[in-house]
């Protein structure tokens, strides 16, 4: 499926309504605009068949966005010198930005409190940077930056954990009836069609090509990668305008990495390199084709940091704790506390994405203030291989807890505050 074929421009007629009451009202047009309303929408309903409702919930929504009174667009500037990784975990009672229950495409997987964890105390935190403070996510002003463009986020579940957040902040000042969903094949798609934007996921663990590329069923125990070859997926990313990726936790299963030999005609032709060799030639392979591929003009391309594990207790000094579950603080002083981080892979993707010559790329660092969140994982509140864990299951939290994976509402809104900052604000590639 083609990304412009998801967007029939929408017929004139159907702007009309909004347009003239838009118009009546910013001349100052009070008695008329209900007449002219009211007659547009039985016109068109006559003459278009368009069901009343979703053109009304239509012209409402335009409304809303674009031109409601109440709306005062944030401020969303950011210092330069403002780094926004640094910083504190705040309480805040006006937090989640959402519900949970409102989200009407969060996949059960996160969902949480659905899942039957019995305290929400993990979605009340804002994160507070030392120098400056993080604007809060302004879905409308994303929606009308967003107008136009494609914005895809690729990697592997943890980016899509992160897209399932993004479409969740956004689906907010999208009506009710207007939403919708779309799967095919390794891409999952949230359209917004009447600003032709879209913002979707695209399955790629390894970004490059590797035998774990398949939608479903990718858990292969023997994983294998072909480190110079992104082609195959990155037809897939051309015409986007918005990339975001990431590329982490699919890398921790072994030291040692099996790459494709040159040349080779299947995938039982490889060897065997050290995880971080592997890791800077796909890093290279990626962002090579970034550079050379997008249009520097109207390109926004960012990496998300890693997203860390938090798989045993004594790590964070809890001798009673089993894996990530049951806990339900943060942990407040992070000296001398390790939760096994792979730094080195944080650095060579700090480095590698800051070495693009055209097409500038931004490393957004989620690392260390989520590590602090040993708190907002799905633990066994989550469905392993499309079912729900059975209570059985539940209480045996060292076997099935995932202490990868992130509840939503939750932590990954905050990632998504970082990007929305970083997007609107325009800061200029941090140097490092
Ligand atoms: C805070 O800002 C000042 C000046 O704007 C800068 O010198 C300093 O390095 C910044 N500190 C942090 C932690 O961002
Ligand atoms: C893969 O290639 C090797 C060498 O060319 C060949 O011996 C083998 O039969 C191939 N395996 C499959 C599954 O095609
Ligand atoms: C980007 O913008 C510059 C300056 O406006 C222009 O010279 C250049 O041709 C543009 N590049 C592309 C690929 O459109
Ligand atoms: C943090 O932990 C370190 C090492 O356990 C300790 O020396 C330090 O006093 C603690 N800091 C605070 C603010 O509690």
């Amino acid at each position: 499926m083609s990304w412009k074929s998801l967007f029939r421009p929408p017929p004139e007629s159907s702007f009309a309504a909004a347009n003239l009451a838009g118009s009546y009202l910013r001349k100052g047009g009070k008695l008329p605009v209900l007449v002219v309303v009211v007659s547009v929408f039985i016109f068109a309903a006559v003459m278009y068949g368009e069901d009343m409702r979703s053109l009304a919930e239509y012209s409402w929504w335009r409304y809303k966005a674009v031109y409601a009174a109440d709306y005062i667009p944030s401020d969303v500037s950011v210092p330069e010198t403002c780094d926004l990784s640094d910083g504190d975990w705040v309480f805040d009672e006006s937090y989640p930005p959402y519900r949970e229950d409102s989200c009407e495409f969060l996949s059960k997987q996160v969902s949480c409190l659905q899942n039957g964890r019995p305290e929400s105390k993990y979605q009340k935190w804002r994160w507070q940077p030392k120098n400056c403070s993080l604007p809060r996510f302004d879905a409308r002003r994303m929606l009308e930056w967003l107008r136009g463009k494609r914005m895809l986020f690729v990697g592997d579940s943890i980016n899509r954990n992160q897209w399932e957040s993004m479409v969740c902040l956004m689906q907010m000042v999208v009506p009710r009836g207007r939403r919708s969903r779309i799967v095919d094949g390794s891409r999952m798609i949230f359209p917004i069609k009447e600003y032709r934007a879209s913002i979707e996921f695209y399955w790629a663990p390894f970004l490059v090509e590797s035998n774990s590329d398949a939608p479903e069923f990718h858990s292969i125990p023997v994983r294998i990668i072909n480190p110079d070859t992104v082609e195959k997926h990155a037809v897939h990313w051309k015409g986007a305008d918005v990339l975001v990726f990431n590329s982490y936790i699919w890398w921790m299963n072994d030291p040692q990495m099996k790459v494709l030999r040159p040349g080779a005609k299947n995938w039982t032709e490889h060897d065997e390199i050290g995880r971080e060799e592997a890791y800077e030639r796909v890093l290279r392979t990626v962002f090579d084709w970034v550079d050379q591929s997008l249009n520097p003009n109207t390109s926004s391309v960012f990496f998300m940091s890693m997203s860390p594990l938090h798989g045993s207790a004594m790590d964070w000094g809890n001798p009673d704790g089993i894996k990530c579950a049951k806990e339900t603080e943060l942990i407040w002083n992070m000296t001398g506390v390790q939760v096994g981080t792979e730094m080195n892979l944080w650095a060579l993707a700090r480095e590698v994405t800051g070495s693009t010559v055209h097409v500038p790329v931004t490393f957004i660092d989620i690392t260390a203030m989520s590590e602090r969140r040993k708190d907002a994982h799905t633990s066994v509140y989550t469905m392993q291989q499309g079912k729900l864990l059975t209570p059985e299951q539940k209480a045996n939290p060292a076997k099935f807890a995932d202490c990868l994976h992130w509840c939503v509402p939750g932590l990954p809104d905050t990632w998504n505050q970082l990007l929305f900052a970083e997007i609107l604000s325009r800061r200029p590639r941090q140097p490092h």
